[in-house]
């Protein structure tokens, strides 16, 4: 009954709020086409991005965990025209279906994919000099302490900062008997707090959310020095 109703009211919110987009549901069929797994951000979550991308006057973006580009997409129409977006994916066959899912949206241009490991990456932008004003977090749940780590590394003050998936079902709170305590994305995610609240550059908030997707939650942190 509670999923049922989380989703209602997201189709409530996205039927009144949010225009057609073929480019965006083409990018999510091309995806369940492909096999790829329905774990995209939703519609009214991926227009959130886009709002702050345009609320922070972002023109650099940075995404960890592409997918098959449907929050790329977002992000990227959140951007001016000359601004550019990065988005790492390890799979290679997620990354083919996202190039022509971004292509086929229009930002091909603006859009540079780079297939491979995060964490092998994100080393390789910091020796270009890469800096970002918006960077999305949305990789693999284990790796989010050091994903944090790089982000800071490719930041500037007035950087923010958002992790998706940081409550995942509230297995955040589980207690030691629980075993998704165990879980390698919970251990992950809980030490991503632990950072957050220990590094003295970074303003930290995060917001639990319900919707089609279950109840999970987001964080923003604003870089600050
Ligand atoms: N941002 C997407 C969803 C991303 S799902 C959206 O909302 O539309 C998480 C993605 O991270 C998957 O595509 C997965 O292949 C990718 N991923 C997992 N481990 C990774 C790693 N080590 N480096 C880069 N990407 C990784
Ligand atoms: C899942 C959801 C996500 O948003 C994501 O980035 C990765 C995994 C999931 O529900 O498993
Ligand atoms: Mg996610």
């Amino acid at each position: 009954m509670t999923q049922e109703l989380w989703s209602a009211v997201d189709r409530y919110i996205c039927d009144r709020l949010l225009d057609e987009d073929p480019a965006l549901d083409a990018a999510l069929a091309a995806s369940d086409a492909a096999g790829l797994p329905p774990i995209a951000v939703t519609a009214n979550q991926g227009r959130m991005l886009e709002l702050l991308v345009r609320i922070h006057g972002a023109r650099r973006v940075l995404e960890l965990g592409t997918l098959g580009g449907y929050s790329t997409i977002w992000l990227a129409r959140g951007l001016p025209p000359d601004g550019r977006l990065i988005t790492l994916e390890a799979n290679p066959h997620y990354a083919e279906v996202a190039r022509a899912n971004i292509a086929a949206a229009g930002h091909g241009e603006m859009v540079q994919m780079r297939v491979g490991p995060a964490l092998e990456t994100l080393p390789v932008l910091a020796g270009e000099g890469a800096s970002f004003d918006l960077i999305f977090i949305d990789a693999d749940k284990q790796n989010y302490p050091g994903y944090l780590e790089w982000s800071l590394k490719l930041a500037h003050p007035g950087t923010l900062i958002v992790g998706d998936n940081v409550v995942r079902d509230g297995a955040i709170v589980a207690d030691e008997e629980d075993p998704r305590s165990a879980d390698g994305v919970i251990q992950g995610v809980r030490r991503f707090y632990e950072l957050l609240a220990a590094e003295p550059r970074l303003d930290a908030t995060a917001i639990q959310t319900v919707g089609a997707k279950g109840h999970d939650g987001f964080a923003l942190a604003l870089v600050t020095s």
